[in-house]
């Protein structure tokens, strides 16, 4: 699948390690060359001095730390030349994270996806290999080659079709999910061969750092901290679940072992970390009604197989220093140049992952009952969707994909006069362009069905310069933080949803403007820094107790 990433990315290199120039983020990378890597023997070229205003506050001591994700923060491939080129990993998981190396001592490990990851993996011969983040910090990455149908098996039947439909409520349960003897072979074979390769590789990182700190992410490996716990009981571990985590019923849609072996892998760590309260109280209930653990609610602990593991909630965040750059970064002011051609008199904007949780669909049939409803906006408004094609190997994602190519095709059939064309479907992976759509939205719109936070909202209402209402589902666990200033929305009731459209494109100036800057403010206080702050605070507060007894 990265293969096509890297093929489609062409000029959007979004990393190059060892850049000299380049102060922060994805975007100094749309503009820069491709580079010529190092061998990888040689560690990468010492970083030279320039101003790095990440490290206005550093205010955590530097922590060695190994983190372990499915999606690293780079990807490799080849560029026109065959040169070896570093692209940055997609979704909003190693957005957030790539982070971590400016402060931390890290050893990355993730899977080799591309072709050009399994050459590096092999070249490397099972070791970490030396890496620079886009400001020059040097950390080390272990890129794990899985057997690939192990991988197909983990990724494309349970991590994301089965895993992700389920936390995400994505199943209509009458019909789906059909748990067949395929279901159970790409446990057994796939999630559990994976989580098993990915145990292994932090052990052989454990020995060259035995004090560090294991720091796993997400639904992809739920079962890694048990097999480490098996081997190194003392080691410390925490978990951070970037998606929603589910009422107990749901997960009672999984077979008993399975249901039981993902609640019990999490409990192997001693922190485990959500975005939201929602997600986190879910989660002890859950361990209570699945595992049978003692839950303490009020606390949020919960004892099981004689250790307790502490239960926290801190939603992620950006870097506001980057997307400030960002926004007057030259790729990004070109894009808006672009933008500004051909802006209607109203904007509307969508940016997602071609997900079916992202909701995509009702966000469309919304926008066309609203056209139904005010005939007067028509040809001054445009809905303008960026998005980026996710996982197309699965066949849900690939419909889906078509879904909504077909619906947009369907109301733009229905209402299009002249040059004017209600809704602008973008289909692809364009950073520079979503930056440029955040500064000039009047609404951005996120209904996702469930979301475990969702960035783009934040994103977007830090570098908006046209006071852009945020109109945001209920669901997605950015709403726990800036319901207060967004139209909240039920992401089922279209009818609702174009109520909110109208509502956010006829609300007074002020209100607007109000509503924009507190939103943008409380990014801007509770940022990335705050939150890595928060995760490794938890971590001691558990270790305190720890030692107490
Ligand atoms: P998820 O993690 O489910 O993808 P988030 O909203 O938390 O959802 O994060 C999505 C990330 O992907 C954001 O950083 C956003 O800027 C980026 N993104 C989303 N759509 C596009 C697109 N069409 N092109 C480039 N980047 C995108
Ligand atoms: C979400 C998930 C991440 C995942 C990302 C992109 O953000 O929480 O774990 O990496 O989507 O999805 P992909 O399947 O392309 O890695």
């Amino acid at each position: 699948m990265v293969d096509r990433r890297i093929r489609r990315a062409g000029n959007e290199l979004r990393h190059c390690a060892g850049s000299p120039h380049s102060l922060l983020t994805r975007l100094e990378s749309l503009a820069c060359e491709r580079v010529r890597r190092p061998a990888l023997s040689e560690p990468p070229p010492p970083s030279p001095s320039f101003p790095i205003n990440h490290l206005r506050c550093a205010p955590v001591a530097r922590r060695k730390l190994i983190v372990v994700s499915n999606r690293g923060p780079v990807t490799f491939g080849r560029d026109g030349d065959g040169q070896r080129v570093a692209l940055r990993g997609g979704g909003g998981l190693t957005t957030a994270l790539r982070s971590l190396v400016l402060h931390h001592e890290v050893r990355w490990i993730a899977s080799a996806i591309s072709a050009e990851d399994r050459l590096v993996a092999e070249e490397a011969s099972g070791e970490s290999i030396h890496e620079r983040a886009r400001d020059g910090s040097a950390y080390r990455l272990h890129l794990v080659a899985h057997d690939e149908q192990a991988y197909d098996r983990f990724y494309n039947v349970i991590a994301n079709p089965t895993l992700w439909f389920l936390q995400h409520y994505l199943w209509p349960l009458a019909v789906a999910p059909s748990l067949d003897r395929g279901l159970h072979h790409a446990w057994r074979d796939g999630y559990v061969a994976v989580n098993r390769a990915f145990a292994d590789a932090v052990l052989a990182e454990l020995e060259h750092e035995p004090d560090a700190t294991v720091f796993f992410h997400d639904y992809h490996l739920y079962l890694a901290p048990r097999l480490v716990r098996e081997s190194r009981p003392d080691t410390a571990l925490a978990h951070f679940v970037h998606i929603p985590w589910p009422q107990p019923d749901v997960w009672r849609v999984l077979p008993d072992e399975i249901r039981r072996a993902i609640h019990d892998g999490l409990l192997a760590n001693d922190v485990v970390g959500f975005h939201t309260a929602r997600w986190r109280s879910n989660f002890l209930r859950g361990s209570e009604d699945l595992l049978g653990a003692a839950v303490d609610h009020g606390r949020g602990t919960v004892d099981h197989r004689g250790r307790e593991v502490l239960v926290t909630s801190h939603p992620i965040s950006v870097d506001p220093h980057e997307f400030d750059e960002l926004a007057t970064s030259e790729a990004v002011l070109a894009a808006e140049q672009r933008l500004l051609a051909r802006r209607p008199e109203k904007l509307l904007l969508r940016v997602d992952r071609t997900d079916p949780s992202k909701n995509i669909v009702r966000g469309f049939r919304a926008f066309e009952l609203y056209l139904d409803a005010h005939p007067e906006m028509q040809e001054r408004v445009v809905m303008l969707a960026l998005l980026d094609p996710s996982r197309q190997e699965i066949p849900e994602y690939a419909e889906y994909l078509g879904a909504i190519q077909r619906s947009a095709r369907a109301v733009n059939e229905r209402f299009e006069r002249g040059t004017w064309r209600p809704i602008d479907l973008q289909i692809r992976d364009d950073f520079a362009g979503t930056v440029a759509a955040y500064k000039q939205f009047d609404v951005l719109l996120v209904n996702a069905v469930f979301d475990g936070l969702n960035l783009v909202a934040k994103e977007a209402a830090l570098v908006n310069e046209r006071d852009g209402v945020l109109i945001l589902s209920e669901n997605a666990g950015v709403h726990e933080e800036l319901s207060p200033w967004a139209l909240s929305v039920n992401p089922f009731d279209v009818a609702g949803q174009a109520d909110a459209l109208h509502r956010a494109l006829t609300l007074p100036a002020e209100e607007r403007r109000t509503r924009l800057v507190a939103a943008a403010d409380h990014v801007r206080r509770h940022d990335l820094e705050a939150w890595i702050e928060a995760q490794l605070s938890d971590f001691d507060r558990k270790a305190v107790r720890g030692r107490r007894g």
